[in-house]
């Protein structure tokens, strides 16, 4: 690997059919952002992309749900998403837009090499289609019941009960959301990308970091749940998919003959990373090939975990296959954060929207910022509450930051008229304190860059909170208050140890707080500080003029926050009583329920005998389970992806066998089989660790 030269930072480009939530911010953009800063104050050389995702069918059916145009959704949205990062501080080289001229021509001319190159096959294949609108039907503008769960509410692409990924055709009782008839299959043609060619390479790349034979990054680097998400779609084998769509809104297929078709989002969207860049090089007369074609770039993309294959595999590939690209050196993608014990849902309105939050907390970006650093899902689903917004801000911005750099600012105003002490020369035994006060701050910025290198962006944050934290000891230590009579040298010492302290704050808690850093600065009287500025002697002059103190932080009373849980729970369209109990609760976040609630359930040991394909179902089994009872159950389950029937029988289960029972694909199905899924969607069954008489009790 060559040692990079630039790096090429992308984050995420969010759908313009709706506002950012700290779900977005805390996935992608807050990261990218931190990790972006500190390169910049460290001298490298690093662009950061965004723009809005204009194109696809979450814009044109949010348009269906206002009763407007695609174009007028777009412009809505891009305006207020541009807005919030902007006022948030997300410092984006440029914020583009994949509805713009530049970006039409580079996808399409990307498209065209792609076509060019072989790398589409053309297929026909049937689609739904809606004889009264005249459409083919995109996968979420088909509705109709989950095969896996029996959600009557499933789309075509995903059921949002259960989190099962679908395809339209799986869907039981199909209708469209235009019109609500049922809609009928119809032959389509597209422009299908083979995936499965590039299973080899592919597979080679993401677990060795070999590219054609040489390294290009590090797997170690790469977090394991990325890595795992990745190889669990490896192991199902890579497939074609549709590059194209027959859709009235996007970017059209430059081809003869595909009138009314268009580029596949996930197609033309990584692309606006590439028009982005070229917007903004053109913008600033320079060049835009070498933050994509350079080996000696590194290209990361920051994302959250719903957008993993489609940047760690499929934009890969089409990338090598377009050839001329580098691909992405990492793809640091975070989990989900939830929100006060539920998933956040943009429908049922269970969010903290950022332009709403930059409303009622003008001026508290920081505040926001620090919260969703220390909790960001980076190895794991995380959980935002607003009583622990409260208790960030209270106990370590205001008590430990605020605290500190007040109180040096209070007293420098008031012994020295506002300027900086003069220290005195060193003193063996009161230079005890701070020769180990040196000792303790002196490896911290090197802590929070290489924490920060490696995407670990809570601890980093903890290493830079304990500058502020070292200061404030310090000063409860040496209690220059009582000295000033007695021991003026030692105050005047402390006081400009404390100073120094102060500017190392405002270096390594920039890339998270950007606005207090500034705001310290100020204080301080000094300008842009660089990463080596942190502890370096000669930054604080003596005798130089600095500022009045200023509150940095200011604490939150408990009224204040009630209101925002209230607020939260007023706005979810349920109610809260209901939002509570209808959400999609998140791992360890269920509300409690009494012992009599679990008796309710009656669940037994179960062996399975026999199990069999579901035609036309290719995610259901049906078993035939023994639990001691005179038949044994029969029972469908969707775990046809995760093992063959072959493998099942003599195989010991857990089964609820008081559901109300169900009928799929004209099966009744009579329980439910316990399965444990981790975070990559591999099943496994829970069954006891003996062998046990079917029929045995599970409590
Ligand atoms: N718009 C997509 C989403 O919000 C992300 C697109 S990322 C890009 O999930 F690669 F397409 F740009
Ligand atoms: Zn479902």
């Amino acid at each position: 690997m060559k040692t990079p030269a630039r790096t090429t930072v992308t984050a995420a480009l969010p759908y313009a059919n709706g506002p950012l939530h700290i779900g977005h911010i805390a996935g992608a953009y807050l990261p990218a952002d931190i990790y972006v800063r500190s390169m910049r104050a460290r001298g490298r050389e690093v662009l950061f992309i965004c723009g809005s995702d204009e194109h696809g069918a979450a814009i044109t059916l949010r348009a269906l749900k206002e009763g407007t145009t695609p174009q007028a959704i777009v412009d809505k949205y891009h305006a207020i998403i541009a807005k919030a990062f902007a006022d948030l501080g997300i410092a984006f080289d440029i914020y583009h837009r994949t509805s713009s001229e530049l970006h039409r021509q580079t996808s399409q001319d990307f498209f065209l090499q792609l076509h060019a190159n072989g790398a589409f096959t053309e297929q026909t294949e049937e689609q739904y289609y809606d004889t009264q609108a005249k459409q083919f039907l995109a996968d979420r503008y088909i509705t109709g019941t989950c095969p896996k769960c029996g959600n009557p509410g499933a789309y075509g692409d995903q059921c949002e009960k259960c989190g099962s990924a679908l395809s339209p055709k799986e869907l039981i009782d199909p209708k469209s959301t235009l019109t609500g008839t049922t809609p009928e299959l119809r032959p389509t043609r597209h422009w299908y990308l083979p995936m499965e060619r590039s299973q080899e390479w592919m597979t080679q790349w993401i677990n060795t970091g070999l590219l054609d034979g040489a390294p290009q990054h590090d797997p170690a680097e790469w977090k394991p749940q990325v890595l795992g998400q990745c190889n669990s779609w490896l192991k199902e084998g890579l497939r074609p998919r549709a590059m194209t769509r027959d859709l009235d809104w996007g970017v059209p297929v430059p081809l003869p003959g595909a009138d009314g078709k268009v580029l596949y989002v996930w197609l033309d969207a990584p692309i606006g990373y590439i028009s982005a860049t070229k917007q903004w090089a053109a913008d600033h007369g320079t060049d835009w090939e070498k933050w994509w074609k350079a080996d000696d770039t590194r290209l990361l993309h920051f994302i959250g975990k719903d957008n993993i294959v489609f940047h760690a595999i499929i934009f890969p590939i089409l990338l090598k296959q377009h050839g001329g690209f580098i691909l992405p050196q990492n793809v640091p993608a975070n989990e989900f954060l939830n929100l006060e014990g539920q998933k956040l849902s943009t429908s049922r309105n269970w969010a903290v929207w950022a332009h709403e939050y930059l409303e009622r907390w003008p001026g508290r970006q920081d505040e926001l910022r620090y919260a969703l650093a220390t909790i960001l899902p980076e190895f794991r689903d995380s959980e935002f509450t607003w009583k622990d917004f409260q208790d960030k801000n209270n106990n370590e911005l205001v008590a430990i930051v605020g605290n500190f750099v007040q109180r040096v600012f209070v007293l420098c105003n008031k012994y020295y008229d506002g300027k900086v002490p003069e220290p005195a020369p060193p003193n063996a035994q009161q230079d005890v304190q701070d020769t180990l006060l040196w000792a303790e701050l002196a490896g911290l910025p090197a802590k929070v860059a290489a924490d920060i290198d490696k995407f670990r962006f809570r601890d980093a944050l903890l290493h830079a909170m304990n500058v502020g934290r070292l200061g404030n000891k310090y000063l409860t230590d040496t209690e220059p208050w009582k000295l000033e009579k007695s021991d003026p040298d030692r105050v005047r010492t402390v006081l400009f140890n404390g100073l120094r302290i102060t500017a190392a704050l405002a270096v390594v808690l920039e890339p998270f707080m950007p606005f207090t850093a500034e705001k310290i600065r100020r204080m301080l009287n000094v300008g842009p500080l660089k990463w080596a500025d942190a502890l370096r002697e000669g930054l604080i002059v003596p005798g130089a003029v600095i500022g009045k103190p200023e509150h940095l932080f200011k604490p939150i009373g408990d009224a204040e926050i009630a209101a925002e849980v209230e607020r939260l729970k007023a706005h979810a369209p349920t109610g809260a009583a209901e939002a509570a109990g209808s959400a999609e609760p998140v791992a360890g976040t269920k509300p409690l329920i009494q012992f009599d609630d679990f008796a309710k359930l009656d669940l037994r040991v179960g062996t399975i005998r026999e199990a069999e394909k579901v035609p036309k179902a290719d995610k259901l089994l049906k078993l035939s389970i023994d639990i001691g009872e005179e038949r044994p159950r029969t029972v469908l389950s969707g775990i046809a992806q995760h093992f063959t029937p072959e493998e099942l029988p003599g195989r010991q289960v857990v089964l609820v066998t008081n559901l109300v029972p169900r009928k799929m694909r004209g099966v009744e199905s009579q329980g439910m089989v316990l399965m444990a899924e981790d975070a990559g969607g591999r099943l496994r069954f829970v069954q006891p660790t003996e062998a046990m008489p079917p029929g045995s009790e599970v409590r």
